[in-house]
């Protein structure tokens, strides 16, 4: 089975081809080998690696950003989705895609369902919905998983900016009263491959007419570790277990102030309330999901054993 990974070199897509390599022959072309924005590009590759699987892990994901690039952001974010469930659906192949918890609008403090009202406050979670509604409406097989604050041992995350801020800095305000749960990319990974088992022992795997897998229900799937926290607690923990694991920093826990939303103006504006339901995916998948700490706990390891 060929499988595409698009976005190999962001924090999921790393990930991935690590964690998909089981299940046939990966593909993961290069910024150079092909630029996702590029809709020719993309149809002509497609046409030459004819994948049997494609999950698609690129995206326009620098939130600010995206308020002063919307077009390139759609590209990325709705158009390149759009495109591949095309291909998908005229294959009769899975598309495995991921989308944000930035999708919903935020208010209230319960977790919001797959089926919970959308609303997102700023072009990144625009463009991310426009995509999911792009896939559902190809008619294509497909799994959405709609993830949260994503971090890793490697890439541009809160986790890694935090230790660096804490090595030169003697005091630091940290957003605290956005909720949500931190994700490690390689937790996506991990759980996508449980999913692509799933996919590609489904007997009509490769019957175009099928619209579905007898067990897996094409659709949008929720996923993240359990639990709840703030950045600012998040960077507390991050902070102790750090020094508990004999990292040095100049900052003082005491000196990490937990600061409101409004006091850190950003051009997008975020949701307070990131909570994601994690039934469906729990039961439909047969998972455990872990907690948020202890994947912090190994994730923090992992970037500590090799930086
Ligand atoms: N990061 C988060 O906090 C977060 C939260 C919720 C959901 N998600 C979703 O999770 C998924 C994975 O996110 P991530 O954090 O792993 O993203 P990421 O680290 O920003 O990686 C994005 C990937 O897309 C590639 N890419 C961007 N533009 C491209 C182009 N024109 N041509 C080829 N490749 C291009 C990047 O390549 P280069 O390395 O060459 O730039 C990179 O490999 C995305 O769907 C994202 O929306 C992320």
């Amino acid at each position: 089975m060929n499988i595409l990974i698009t976005g190999s070199t962001g924090q999921v897509g790393y990930e991935l081809c690590r964690s998909l390599a089981l299940f046939g022959q990966i593909k993961v072309p290069t910024r150079q080998e092909l630029d996702l924005e590029d809709p020719l590009a993309v149809d002509e590759y497609l046409k030459i690696h004819k994948p049997d699987l494609i999950v698609n892990a690129c995206a326009y994901t620098a939130v600010d950003r995206a308020e002063s690039e919307p077009e390139k952001a759609r590209r990325l974010n709705m158009e390149l989705p759009a495109q591949l469930a095309e291909y998908a659906h005229a294959k009769g192949i899975w598309l495995v895609h991921y989308s944000s918890d930035y999708v919903y609008p935020g208010i209230g403090d319960t977790p919001f369902s797959e089926v919970a009202p959308t609303g997102p406050l700023g072009v990144y979670g625009k463009t991310k919905l426009e995509g999911d509604e792009a896939i559902a409406a190809s008619g294509c097989r497909y799994l959405i998983f709609r993830t949260s604050w994503v971090y890793s041992a490697r890439g541009n995350n809160f986790l890694k900016t935090m230790l660096r801020l804490a090595e030169v800095k003697n005091s630091l305000n940290v957003v605290a009263d956005q909720i949500g749960a931190p994700t490690p990319a390689r937790l996506i990974a991990g759980v996508t491959a449980v999913a692509v088992c799933k996919i590609v022992s489904c007997r009509n795997y490769r019957e175009v007419q099928e619209a579905e897998c007898e067990t897996v229900a094409s659709g949008i799937y929720h996923l993240s570790p359990t639990g709840e926290t703030s950045w600012y607690d998040f960077a507390q923990s991050i902070f102790r277990l750090a020094a508990a694991k004999g990292k040095i920093l100049a900052l003082e826990l005491s000196n990490v102030n937990p600061i409101p939303t409004g006091d850190y103006p950003t051009p997008a504006k975020r949701p307070l309330n990131s909570r994601l339901d994690l039934k469906k995916i729990q039961s439909t998948f047969g998972l455990s999901l872990p907690s948020w700490q202890d994947q912090l706990a190994l994730t923090l390891t992992e970037y500590l054993e090799k930086s």
